[in-house]
């Protein structure tokens, strides 16, 4: 069977950040075969205008679902998402899982009622996430901050760069919220890049919180979805990684990718 065969479940993302999810996903359905996709031409998601990001990726997976005939989509990423999940479950008969700011369970666990959603620009900026916090949040003083650089960091950290961890500072500053004698005390990873960072935002945190990082309850909604009856992977891999610019793929990046067990580096298919 070809690396990523077998009605494979499809893990997409702009880049490496969808890897957090992988992770999860791989202990909640050992036996599934793996596609990660990484559109690390677009990259980043944060940047980009509404229309021309829900055209793009709406083409991505014409060329993604024709060749591989995924089972299940995972969409690990909140820019994507929080825009582009229902035009995606609309155009394709595969189910999705997508990947939203975790504000719910946030809402439900701070003590101090001061909740801050780290994102990228867009996602902050996203109706559907607002949506979410005039729904579940309402009583919480919600504080979105949207971080211009923390997904790039990630990214660099991937491919063998040092963090700079003066920017990534002051990117997570703002969630830092002091009012009347309270803290805040939970911070939403919104961004699926972000647990990269843990090590270095938890050393550059003024106070500790909780970083709620969703990963893990995207992979049980997978695993809920995944149909018992799915073939196993033919042996324990390769699974394969497709990127949109595989000539950026770094050697340590590719070293990387290899301790998510992804071996094998193939270009994105573009639509028939
Ligand atoms: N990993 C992505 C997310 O969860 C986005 C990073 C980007 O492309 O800006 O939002």
């Amino acid at each position: 069977m070809p690396a990523g065969g077998g009605n494979p479940l499809l893990i997409f993302d702009s880049g490496v950040g969808g890897l957090t999810v992988l992770a999860e996903i791989r202990r909640a359905i050992p036996g599934a075969s793996l596609v990660y996709v990484a559109d690390n031409a677009g990259f980043p998601y944060g940047a980009w205008e509404e229309a021309a990001l829900t055209g793009h990726v709406v083409e991505l997976f014409e060329g993604l679902i024709g060749r591989f005939s995924p089972r299940l989509c995972v969409i690990a990423c909140n820019t994507a998402s929080t825009l582009v999940l229902a035009r995606l479950r609309a155009r394709f008969v595969v189910p999705f899982v997508g990947t939203v700011p975790a504000i719910k369970p946030a809402a439900e666990r701070t003590t101090t009622g001061l909740v801050s959603v780290l994102a990228t620009p867009a996602t902050v900026e996203r109706d559907y996430t607002r949506g979410l916090i005039g729904k579940y949040a309402y009583q919480c003083r919600v504080t979105l901050v949207g971080a211009e650089r923390l997904a790039a960091l990630a990214e660099a950290k991937l491919a063998g760069a040092p963090v700079d961890r003066a920017v990534l500072s002051a990117e997570i500053a703002p969630a830092f919220v002091e009012e009347q004698g309270k803290r805040t005390d939970t911070v939403v990873l919104a961004c699926t890049h972000y647990p990269l960072l843990m090590d270095e935002l938890q050393a550059a945190a003024p106070w500790p919180v909780a970083w709620l990082n969703p990963a893990d309850a995207i992979a049980r909604r997978a695993a809920e979805l995944w149909p018992a009856d799915a073939a196993p992977a033919a042996g324990p891999g390769p699974d394969l990684a497709l990127f949109t610019a595989p000539e950026r793929v770094s050697a340590a990046l590719r070293a990387a990718l290899a301790t998510y067990g992804l071996r094998e580096i193939a270009p994105a298919p573009a639509k028939d």
